[in-house]
């Protein structure tokens, strides 16, 4: 199984350091973040990996992560041009996860503890076509995907409302996804939104309405890094998971 972490994206919420240098480059710990994801997949035996990056330091991904060979891992690149959406990075997926493949998606800013190897073991027990999201309780979900289950079936979720002002449940949806190659069919099928990009939550949305959404939710501490105050934190809990 492959892997593809979505890295692009400009950071406006951590301006001005991200003026400086790409926000999954900043240091969470010891390491820069981006270091924690390639971690969590070599760590669920995922290390055929793509790295969707920005223009912006470009440069110093190659210079730090070079093949990936010191990570355990064989890294692949690729430049989303500008800032269009989740979806549009992911998108640059296609080509590098063959034909009929399953494979697990990471939002670059997000960090988390748990070792992903169970729910990988769950997705591929899935019927093809079928995606997982994972997901995890959080204080305020209104900063998130917010999943609404399904009252037929509770292994499913019915839909996900993105950033809601009153959310129907307390959890957020990670940037955790697990997909197979007919996700790149469906991305091709959704438009943009009134923000002017291809929205995950859209895809994530595609699946839950033919009731092939599941779900698992997360142990271990989560979050991501894409306010000074959440990086401040991941800080804390990610200490001492790399070497
Ligand atoms: O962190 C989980 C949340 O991530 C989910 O609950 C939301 O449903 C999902 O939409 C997303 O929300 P954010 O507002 O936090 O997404 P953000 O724009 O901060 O992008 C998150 C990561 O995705 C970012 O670290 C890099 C990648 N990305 C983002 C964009 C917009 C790209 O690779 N390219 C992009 O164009």
């Amino acid at each position: 199984m492959k892997g593809v972490i979505l890295a692009g994206g400009t950071g406006t919420r951590l301006y001005p350091l991200t003026r400086l240098i790409n926000k999954h480059l900043l240091p969470v710990g010891s390491h820069p973040m981006v270091c924690y994801g390639i971690e969590r997949l070599r760590q669920a035996g995922i290390t055929d990996i793509l790295i969707v990056i920005g223009k912006q330091s470009a440069g110093l991904y190659a210079d730090f992560l070079g093949s990936g060979d010191n990570f355990g891992v064989n890294l692949t690149y690729r430049i989303q041009d500008s800032a269009g959406g989740i979806a549009e990075a992911l998108e640059l997926a296609f080509g590098f996860i063959p034909s009929g493949e399953r494979f697990v998606v990471l939002l670059g800013d997000n960090l988390f503890l748990d070792d992903l190897t169970p729910f990988v073991e769950k997705f591929k027990q899935q019927p093809s076509g079928s995606a997982r999201v994972l997901l995890k309780p959080v204080d305020d979900p209104r900063r998130y995907g917010v999943p609404v289950f399904d009252t037929d079936n509770p292994d499913l979720i019915a839909y996900i409302e993105e950033k809601p002002k009153k959310p129907k449940s307390q959890f957020s949806v990670t940037g955790i996804y697990m997909y197979d190659d007919a996700v790149f069919e469906i991305i091709r099928g959704i438009s943009r939104s009134d923000r002017g990009e291809l929205e995950i939550t859209d895809v994530n949305n595609c699946y839950a309405k033919a009731g092939k959404l599941e779900y698992d939710v997360l142990q271990l501490w989560w979050g991501d890094a894409g306010t000074l105050e959440s990086l401040r934190e991941a800080g804390v809990y990610m200490k001492g998971v790399l070497p």
